[in-house]
């Protein structure tokens, strides 16, 4: 009798288990749930301090579907691990994610976003293309664009009257480092997302390119062998100093702001606080020029996971973040590329921010990575490579030669 009742009770809580499973699937087959409740945010560090004031907005206005924020790290490989292990697991703990660009596809391919169609679908004819691009995989939309990121020429303006246009001038300008006494450049070389992005600046800058339209590697060219030697002489000659084989954007941006560099690649971010930061003795004495190449295009979109149970909120929350209302406030407040095209060209904007139109034209010539559901792989072979070379243990044809090897492996069959 007491066995029997055991039985009974688990095949009831089993039905149970199995039909919370089943709980509102409707977002493409997916899990999780739609319903409306508190849901939590994941993002990386808030370097800015813009995330918390916008939240407590949010939840002020909506009481029963409270948003938590959990703020991750400031290093984009530490934010994806972190995402891909709650994924992993099909946690409910994440509700709406910070997607980078670069992550769309292995987490569309792998299941982990709730494609953003039927009653997920979301308005994106106000946004600039390039951006609803990089929240697409196989034609389907991922996630809502929240920021875009264009890379920026940082230079002292107090010491380097008008920007240079190439790398050669830059190189030349090094001189002016050396007689104030300050290094000369600086980008993000630590062994990373950074570098990728760097990297492949660099290559096509010297008109090579990464990968062709087919996403076949082509990296076995004079032109990606003259780019990405353009790093590896740099750090050779001391233009760019060994510190910055470890820098990410922080490192750089804190070093900037110090004053211990005239040149600095750096992402939209940097602007606003090295304006603002109590301790930046370059407030005044800095401009952003277009980057001597083209840029690598950045940027962060909001997707819903899969394993959320609170959709409906969650989209409400995705809708929030691409409004123009926010768009504008990251743009005042973080000085981040704002997703939505005409606020490029607002006049009100424009001059409150006087980096827009440079940075405007940054996105617009920007050069997306590779898009492919195995990037952990190709990123891991674009950045194990470069570093080799960056640190003389293998010369730049060779690296380049690895590069291109790695990248076929990764992405053959
Ligand atoms: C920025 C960019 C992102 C890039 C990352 C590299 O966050 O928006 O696209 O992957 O920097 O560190």
């Amino acid at each position: 009798m007491r066995a029997t009742r055991l039985v009974l009770v688990a095949g009831i809580a089993a039905a149970g288990l199995a039909l919370a499973g089943c709980s509102g699937g409707s977002g493409g087959g997916s899990a999780g749930g739609d319903g409306h409740g508190p849901i939590t945010y994941v993002q990386g560090k808030d370097n800015n301090n813009i995330v918390r004031p916008l939240i407590d907005k949010w939840n002020a206005a909506h009481p029963k579907e409270k948003v938590t924020f959990k703020e991750q790290s400031d290093k984009a490989d530490q934010q994806h691990d972190d995402l891909v292990q709650h994924f992993q697991a099909k946690s409910t703990d994440y509700d709406v994610v910070d997607v980078d660009v670069v992550w769309t596809a292995e987490f569309a391919a792998k299941g982990w976003l709730t494609p953003l169609e039927g009653q997920y679908k979301i308005d994106t004819s106000k946004l600039l293309p390039a951006t609803v691009k990089t929240a697409t995989y196989n034609g389907k939309l991922y996630a809502a664009p929240q920021a875009s990121d264009g890379g920026l020429l940082y230079y002292r303006s107090d010491l380097v009257p008008t920007p240079p246009t190439s790398w050669d001038e830059m190189m030349k300008d090094c001189d002016i480092a050396k007689a104030n006494g300050i290094n000369c450049y600086a980008g993000q070389l630590a062994q990373y997302e950074g570098l990728t992005v760097n990297a492949s600046e660099a290559i096509n800058g010297a008109g090579g390119t990464v990968v062709d339209t087919s996403g076949k590697p082509t990296l076995t060219t004079s032109d990606a062998e003259k780019g990405l030697d353009q790093l590896v002489q740099g750090v050779k000659d001391g233009n760019i100093p060994q510190e910055v084989l470890t820098f990410q954007e922080e490192q750089g941006r804190t070093a900037f702001e110090a004053g211990k560099y005239l040149f600095m690649r750096n992402w939209p971010y940097a602007y606003s606080l090295a304006t603002t930061d109590a301790t930046s003795v370059v407030k005044d004495k800095f401009k952003v020029a277009p980057l001597v190449s083209a840029s690598t295009l950045g940027g962060h979109n909001a997707a819903i996971s899969t394993y959320s149970k609170n959709k409906a909120t969650a989209l409400d929350f995705v809708k929030f973040l691409e409004s123009n209302e926010t768009q504008t406030y990251f743009a005042q407040k973080g000085s981040l590329a704002p997703v939505v095209a005409s606020l490029y060209d607002d006049p009100t904007l424009v001059k409150q921010l006087p980096y827009l139109p440079t940075l405007k034209e940054s996105i617009l010539k920007a050069v997306p990575r590779p898009v492919t559901p195995f990037y952990p792989a190709v990123t891991k072979a674009i950045q194990d490579n470069a570093y080799a070379a960056l640190k003389g243990t293998d010369s730049t044809k060779d690296a380049l030669d690895n590069m291109q090897k790695a990248i076929q492996s990764a992405t053959a069959g």
